[in-house]
């Protein structure tokens, strides 16, 4: 199979893929699960493999279901009025949140069943209480697609969005950027390409997902 086919199967089985978005924006490769397949071990591959912010992108009208905002549109602080992103018109952070079944929410097992959950919930959003499950604020970030999902924004929120649904799969995945151990910066894509054939999982490019899904 080609490596989007690729991708979709191992989003569908659980596994990891990586989407580099493009040279000219943010230049980073995302490590993508979707939320339903979140484990322990999961977690702990996105803080050592990845190593960046471990996040859940939920789509919008999901996210409008659970009553989640923009961070910059909820909070009224004057930091939040200007975002002045190198790479894009605006920042796709929402809440944080954490399981209320969690302790401190942190542990890889705490992250797995937040995450998890709102796998779950995204799956079933009529029937879910965002509030009588979840607590804000928490561990957990979470990001909140675009309306118009590649057609307005084209970051790894969307990109991972877009690959969920071309898997039919809910409209929820974790993603957590690859980070170069040895400089801290972003690892390249020549490495990240490395580091998936290595493991065998699926990489691709924006742009490829861009052709496929827009
Ligand atoms: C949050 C981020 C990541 O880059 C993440 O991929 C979401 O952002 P975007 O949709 O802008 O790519 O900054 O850790
Ligand atoms: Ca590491
Ligand atoms: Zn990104
Ligand atoms: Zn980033």
């Amino acid at each position: 199979a080609d490596s989007f086919e690729h991708a979709l199967e191992s989003l569908r089985a659980g596994e990891p893929i990586l989407v580099h978005d493009a040279a000219d924006r943010e230049g980073e490769t995302d490590l993508i699960y979707h939320a339903d397949a979140v484990t322990p071990e999961a977690v702990a591959r996105l803080r050592n493999d990845a190593g960046g912010l471990v996040c859940v992108a939920l789509g919008h009208e999901t996210a409008e279901a659970f009553d989640l905002p923009f961070y910059s549109d909820a909070i009224d602080h004057p930091a939040t009025g200007d975002h002045e992103l190198g790479y894009d018109e605006r920042s796709s952070f929402s809440l944080t949140v954490n399981h209320r079944d969690t302790y401190t929410g942190i542990t890889d097992d705490d992250r797995s069943t937040t995450i998890r959950a709102l796998g779950a919930a995204a799956g079933t959003p009529d029937e879910t209480d965002f509030a009588a499950e979840f607590r804000v604020p928490g561990h957990v970030h979470l990001l909140k697609g675009a309306p118009d999902l590649l057609a307005q924004r084209e970051g790894h929120t969307e990109l991972g969005l877009a690959l969920a649904d071309a898997a039919d799969l809910s409209p929820a995945v974790v993603v957590c950027e690859m980070l170069d151990d040895e400089t801290g910066a972003a690892l390249s894509p020549t490495d990240a390409r490395a580091y998936a054939d290595r493991h065998g999982f699926a990489y691709l490019e924006g742009s490829e997902v861009l052709e496929r899904c827009r």
